[in-house]
């Protein structure tokens, strides 16, 4: 189990850190996915180069990566950054995440990211999270109104992606929030 390097575990999916090790297993997904990822998230840059570049970002203490894997198989299913960490009177970050084709529809990032929120709360010592999203990304805005997350606005072309600027929705969860959720979700067997 502890080479797992699992940080929490759900029923169905566990939490641990991006490392070097799953750049094929990332990029097979990525490139399985292109289609489905390209309009949320713009063309992704699969070369070693880039998934260097990304791990060193988790390097900075501004940065986390996580993968969200099946906890049967070790199976990625996710990943999930948060990006933009501020600490002091905000303790903040912004949330990122996607799933890919052949995981996307089973749960698996609702639960994973439940873990997530946890461990930004807890551990990483987390006040807020913010996650934007564009006003058609439907499956994303199902999911953090899942989670909890409340809407706060509406900002105008917000971030490049797929050629245009986008507007973007922001929701954000706050740890008191999270707390009263957890209140009627027992996750307390999942820690290791
Ligand atoms: C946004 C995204 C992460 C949402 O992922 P998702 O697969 O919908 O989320 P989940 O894994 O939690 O699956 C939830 C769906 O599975 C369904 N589901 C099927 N079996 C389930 C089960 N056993 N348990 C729970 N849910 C189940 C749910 O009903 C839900 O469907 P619905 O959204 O139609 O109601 C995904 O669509 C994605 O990666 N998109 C591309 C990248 C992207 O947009 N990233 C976010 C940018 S802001």
């Amino acid at each position: 189990m502890e080479s797992t390097g699992y940080l929490l575990q759900g029923p169905r999916v566990a939490v641990r850190r991006v490392r070097r090790q799953d750049y094929d297993e990332l990029t097979e997904l990525a490139q399985a996915s292109a289609e489905m990822l390209r309009r949320w998230l713009g063309a992704r840059d699969n070369s070693p180069a880039a998934f260097e570049s990304y791990l060193e970002r988790f390097e900075q203490p501004t940065h986390e990566g996580f993968v969200i894997c099946l906890r049967g198989t070790g199976a990625i299913v996710g990943g999930v950054n948060i990006n933009n960490v501020v600490r002091g009177a905000l303790q903040s970050g912004s949330l990122g995440y996607t799933a890919y084709a052949s995981t996307t529809g089973h749960g698996y990032m609702t639960q994973g990211l439940q873990l997530v929120l946890q461990l930004a709360f807890g551990q990483l010592e987390l006040h807020r999270l913010e996650a934007n999203i564009q006003p058609g990304n439907t499956s994303s805005l199902k999911l953090v109104e899942r989670l909890g997350f409340r809407r706060e606005g509406y900002s105008l072309a917000f971030q490049y992606i797929d050629g245009a600027w986008r507007d973007h929705e922001r929701w954000a969860i706050t740890a008191e929030t999270v707390r009263t959720a957890a209140q009627s979700t027992d996750f307390s067997e999942s820690r290791i």
